[in-house]
């Protein structure tokens, strides 16, 4: 016990001598470390005898903790000492021009995506998210594309879940219209004998089996639009492409659209618009003059049935589009490819 005061004053003694920090790890290393007197206490209370033991033992945890609590407040002092030291000895110059913060700033693919939101918000389209981890049965059965439908084929993708699960894998969408049947289920659940119209845009990441080149990669985004209403005409699809393409690329631009085929529209038509960048002349951007943007169309009944709507009522049209596509052609992008590459050069120019 007289050992633990000597512990105690000596060790407090050799602290208000040091000076700093590393001085103060030093005392700690020799007053509380494993080889400190203090911890040889501890580790010799197995050969006291049993009154002894918890006495010493007690004693022993006071001068502990005493000790932690001086090296605390002298590491306190010390702190507080450097710092006045170094408010007086470093002079603070404010009148230094601070240092240039690099700003980031928005992805152009994020950019078309917000300028392709505004001008549809314009025409009164709201956005309207979906998966984009699909089963087969939204990507492809409810649009009309039974099991083994030869138009399949263009839209071979990954593959998330096969096993035990037949004819209804998951798969990564290869296309933004199953977010149709969704946004039609979710509306028409809302009042089922006369559901509501719709005017929605779905954007987002598809995936694909693409041969890549420079306007085709294997995930892209794609701009979804769906209108449901009674008495849709095949004329307001038009127009609201070709107004689409006015308000992104001004008066003069022009759409063409060209008779095709997808399963879930009829009649259905690809559209293109005049390429900016040459004005139709051809040339890197475009080849022929006029960019492919998507397809497009009527919607189906056995679609609009699945989704809900009865196609004796309601009518529709449904849009879907690359939006890379349309940045390509907004901002003179001659390779797809630019979009994913994370090449500083690339992004810097936006
Ligand atoms: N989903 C089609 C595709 O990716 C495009 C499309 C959307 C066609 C809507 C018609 C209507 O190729």
């Amino acid at each position: 016990m007289g050992d633990l005061s000597g512990i105690e004053k000596q060790a407090l003694q050799a602290l208000a001598e040091v000076a700093d920090s590393a001085g103060l790890e030093a005392w700690r290393v020799s007053h509380l470390g494993r080889n400190s007197a203090l911890m040889q206490v501890f580790s010799s209370l197995g050969t006291l005898s049993k009154e002894e033991r918890p006495i010493v033992g007690q004693a022993a945890n006071v001068v502990k903790k005493a000790l932690e609590s001086a090296h605390a407040g002298r590491m306190e002092e010390l702190n507080a000492i450097a710092l006045q030291k170094s408010l007086e000895g470093d002079k603070l110059d404010v009148t230094l021009p601070g240092r240039p913060y690099p700003i980031g700033r928005l992805h152009p693919d994020t950019r078309i995506l917000r300028e392709l939101y505004r001008v549809f918000a314009e025409m009164g389209f709201q956005v309207f998210r979906s998966r984009e981890v699909e089963s087969d049965e939204y990507n492809f059965q409810l649009l009309n594309f039974p099991v083994g439908h030869p138009a399949r084929e263009m839209q071979d993708t990954y593959f998330i879940e096969a096993e035990n699960r037949g004819d209804n894998p998951i798969v990564l969408r290869t296309h933004t219209s199953p977010g149709q049947i969704r946004a039609m289920r979710k509306y028409s659940a809302l009042n089922p004998k006369d559901p509501p119209p719709i005017r929605i845009i779905l954007p987002g990441m598809v995936y694909r089996y693409e041969q890549v080149d420079n306007s085709h990669e294997t995930q892209f985004d794609q701009l979804e639009g769906l209108a449901v209403g009674p008495g849709i005409r095949f004329s307001d699809l038009k127009g609201t492409l070709t107004d689409m393409a006015r308000r992104l690329f001004g008066q003069q631009a022009r759409t063409r659209f060209r008779a095709s085929y997808f399963p879930f529209t009829e009649p259905s038509a690809e559209f293109d618009i005049e390429c900016f960048q040459c004005g139709g002349r051809g040339c890197s951007v475009c080849g022929g003059g006029w960019l492919e943007i998507g397809g497009s169309g009527m919607i189906h009944p056995i679609v609009l049935e699945n989704g809900g709507y009865d196609p004796e009522r309601f009518t529709g049209f449904a849009f879907g589009f690359g939006v890379q596509r349309i940045a390509m052609l907004k901002y003179g992008i001659n390779d797809i490819r630019y979009f994913w590459a994370n090449d500083l050069r690339f992004l810097e120019q936006f």
